[in-house]
């Protein structure tokens, strides 16, 4: 029997991802009931305000009348076809959550966790609902950012994995479905390769963090943003591809492998974090620098559009 389209959408936890999740839902026709232990209508509404121009030019308006702030998570659950949790990463919380919105969660509802790197199995062990908990991980700002990671757990129903998959795909999303669970998932995880070695170079002084912004947009930022570090290693061993590259190049970038950086990410890392985007920054807030980041980000995703990736999963 076919499943029936998500037309409500629970969001729990409103915060920086919650809150752009919230524009997202709203500018594409679905009806979103919000949930935050701290954040009230008038922040949310800052972050949706800002967030509507690029959803505007995206051809999705956001339509305000379809999301409403309420006073409970069960309150928020409740007839709600979809949720979209958004706390802190924190197990413990959001196992708390799940477990006080059960008696309310339809039964084909799936809980879609925004995690960023904890398990689907950790999160629903014991759980009566622990069959439509999965993650779905977007990547900031999920109102403009396709991507949203998939994982199931070892509990996880077939069909919720499925619902959520079709659920993203239908709002515009691009859903990567991964099997095999990891902390940090699949892309996550590379993100985090990135920043443990960006952050060993600031803290031993080899890099300022201006170096490393300017250093990625221009180069493999750029590049891996229309073709994908795997790609571009086949094209980088010209006509004989990717396996002359790795005869080529593999045995200098395992020998950089020995050296790359375990730091810890301390008071120093964080000091240092700090003033760099204080320059960088040179004195625009917040907001504005969001607002940059997305009329820019509207061209890369123009050219993506107009120049679709072949042999997509
Ligand atoms: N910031 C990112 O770049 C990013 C990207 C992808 C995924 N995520 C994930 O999204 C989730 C939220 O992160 P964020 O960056 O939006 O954090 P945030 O600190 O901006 O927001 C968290 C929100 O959760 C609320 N909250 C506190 N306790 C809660 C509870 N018990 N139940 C529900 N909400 C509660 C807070 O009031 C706050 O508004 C985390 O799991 C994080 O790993 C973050």
């Amino acid at each position: 029997m076919a499943e029936e389209p998500v037309r409500s959408v629970a969001v729990l936890g409103a915060g920086v991802i919650g809150a752009s999740w919230v524009a997202m839902f709203a500018a594409r026709g679905i009806q979103v009931r919000v949930w935050d232990p701290q954040c009230g209508a008038a922040q949310i509404q800052a972050v949706i305000d800002g967030a509507a121009p690029a959803l505007a030019a995206m051809g999705h308006p956001v339509d305000n009348a379809l999301w409403t702030i309420v006073s409970s998570p069960i309150e928020a659950v409740h007839g709600a076809d979809f949720v979209q949790e958004n706390a802190p990463e924190n197990l413990a919380m959001k196992r708390a959550l799940f477990q006080q919105v059960t008696p309310v969660l339809g039964p084909r509802t799936v809980i879609s966790s925004s995690t960023s790197g904890l398990m689907a199995s950790a999160m629903q062990e014991g759980l009566d609902c622990a069959d439509r908990i999965l993650v779905g991980h977007p990547f900031n700002p999920p109102h403009m950012v396709p991507l949203v990671e998939v994982v199931g757990g070892r509990d996880t129903a077939p069909w919720a994995v499925e619902r959520a998959v079709e659920f993203y795909r239908a709002v515009g999303k691009h859903p990567l479905k991964i099997d095999r669970e990891v902390p940090g998932h699949v892309v996550d995880r590379l993100q985090a390769a990135l920043f443990r070695e960006m952050i060993h170079m600031i803290r031993e002084g080899i890099a300022t963090p201006e170096m490393i912004d300017q250093g990625m947009i221009y180069g493999p930022g750029l590049r891996w943003s229309v073709i994908g570090p795997c790609m571009q290693m086949h094209l980088s061993g010209g006509e004989a591809g990717v396996r002359h590259l790795l005869n080529h190049l593999g045995p200098a970038i395992e020998s950089w492998w020995g050296h790359l950086g375990q730091p810890t990410i301390d008071d120093r890392a964080k000091d240092l974090m700090e003033e760099g985007m204080r320059r960088e920054a040179g004195g625009r807030s917040v907001a504005e620098l969001c607002a940059e980041r997305d009329k820019a980000l509207l061209g890369v995703l123009k050219a993506l559009e107009e120049n679709p990736r072949p042999g997509e999963v």
